[in-house]
């Protein structure tokens, strides 16, 4: 690495420079220092591991936990301090985040997720009518790829869709580093405010939804879940559900229109479809710098001595984008044909809703340019509002036509 570049001269996190690739830093530490401390744009330092099998280690080594409460643990919003007091499930380490897990890994089975199937494909389908019967050009982003995760995930867990634009501003502001920490809290506290009224509705009524079952099945007294925790636990699963998506969704478009090659031979065979999706995912890696851990003993990863209590962040795009793991990673290829990416992260918090992310994306790709055969972007891909400062990458606004 030339000096201009060393680790201490950079702060985290980085900004992406092309739409699609992880930003060029990713590459130089992987080339000179794999695992590497850099100072973080909040303060403090971290740990950056850039390299597929390193980032494998953190994330399945109980050496590295994810324990939110820690002191020291790595932050990358203004006001996430609030959320790291009293983590959901995501920032707990086994065996407390087995037990909760375990509460709703039924939910997210294959079985489970394919009966959600005809629904989702309904939803999508009457989102394209609407879409073909409208104006043109039209965002994208509003007009699809949000309401469909949204749709699904309201659907899942029992929350009305009708409140949409309320808990979606609320989110924007909590994930978004242009928040301040004040704003943060306005914005957490209004989400806690509404999950706990709709906590109260389902004891009153319960639905066939999975917050009724975890309201009916193991909230207190009857159960060991206490009611902040039940909350939480619902804001991750409603944020989760559909803050993620709807980037894959909109930036997984516009990737398939950038390389008509790719979309050509998508259309010419269906079978390609998953492989696709997998693809995507890798290529993508929107949730690149969500596994944040913290050392929980003094250890040695990639030549680097890490002591207990150091920060460090497992880079899922620098793992993805790793050509040791993937030959030309910067090649997008409908063809690859490999699953071992880790755009859902790995080890024990890998993401529990990737069978459900599968199917919306498939469905969403496949009726999208089903419907829309001659579907375009309306702006030129350097123009766009892409998302450098949340937590997860994607596109604010797509602006298309056909
Ligand atoms: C965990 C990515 C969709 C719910 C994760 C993690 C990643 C991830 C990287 C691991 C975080 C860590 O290790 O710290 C994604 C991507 C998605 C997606 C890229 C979409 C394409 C979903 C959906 C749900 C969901 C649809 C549905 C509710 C969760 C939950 C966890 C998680 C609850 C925590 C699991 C645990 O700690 O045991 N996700 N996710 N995700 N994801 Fe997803």
């Amino acid at each position: 690495m030339p000096p201009t570049t060393s680790p201490e001269s950079m702060t985290f996190p980085f900004q992406r420079q092309c739409p699609f690739a992880p930003p060029p830093e990713y590459d130089r530490l992987r080339a000179g220092e794999p695992v590497a401390k850099v100072p973080m744009a909040l303060g403090g330092s971290a740990w950056l591991v850039t390299r597929y099998e390193d980032v494998r280690t953190v994330l399945s080594s109980p050496a590295f936990s994810a324990d939110g409460t820690r002191p020291g643990f790595p932050r990358i919003l203004p006001g996430q301090a609030q959320i790291l007091e009293r983590p959901p499930f995501i920032r707990m380490d086994p065996p407390q985040h087995g037990f909760y897990r375990r509460m709703i890994i039924q939910e997210f089975t294959h079985k489970r997720i394919k009966t959600m199937r005809p629904a989702i494909q309904a939803a999508v389908d009457r989102l394209l009518d609407d879409l073909l019967a409208g104006p043109r050009p039209v965002d994208l982003v509003e007009a699809f790829a949000l309401p469909v995760p949204s749709l699904v995930i309201c659907e899942l867990l029992g929350v009305p869709y009708d409140d949409h634009e309320f808990f979606q501003s609320r989110s924007r502001a909590a994930l978004t580093r242009a928040s301040t920490a004040e704003q943060f809290a306005t914005a957490l506290g209004e989400l806690r405010a509404y999950m706990d009224g709709l906590i109260t509705r389902k004891q009153q009524d319960p639905g066939d939804d999975l917050m009724s079952r975890l309201v009916t099945d193991h909230l207190e007294p009857v159960g060991e879940l206490g009611r902040d925790e039940l909350v939480m636990m619902c804001l991750m699963l409603l944020n989760a559900g559909h803050e993620t998506t709807v980037n894959m969704i909109s930036l997984g478009t516009m990737a398939l229109l950038e390389h008509p090659d790719q979309l050509a031979a998508l259309r010419s065979d269906p079978e390609l479809l998953p492989g696709t999706v997998e693809e995507l995912l890798r290529y993508l890696s929107i949730a690149d710098f969500v596994t944040a851990r913290i050392a929980a003993e003094d250890t040695e990863l990639g030549g680097a001595a890490i002591r207990a209590g150091d920060g460090v962040i497992a880079l899922l795009a620098a793992a993805d984008w790793d050509p040791g793991a993937f030959p030309e990673p910067e090649r997008f290829d409908v063809h690859r044909g490999k699953r071992h990416h880790v755009a859902f992260g790995y080890g024990v918090h890998q993401c529990i809703g990737q069978n459900l992310a599968r199917m919306e994306l498939e469905i969403a790709f496949s009726s999208l340019f089903e419907r829309i055969p001659t579907l375009r972007l309306a702006a030129s891909a350097d123009e766009l509002p892409y998302k450098h400062g949340t937590l997860l990458y994607g596109v604010h606004e797509l602006p298309v036509t056909w």
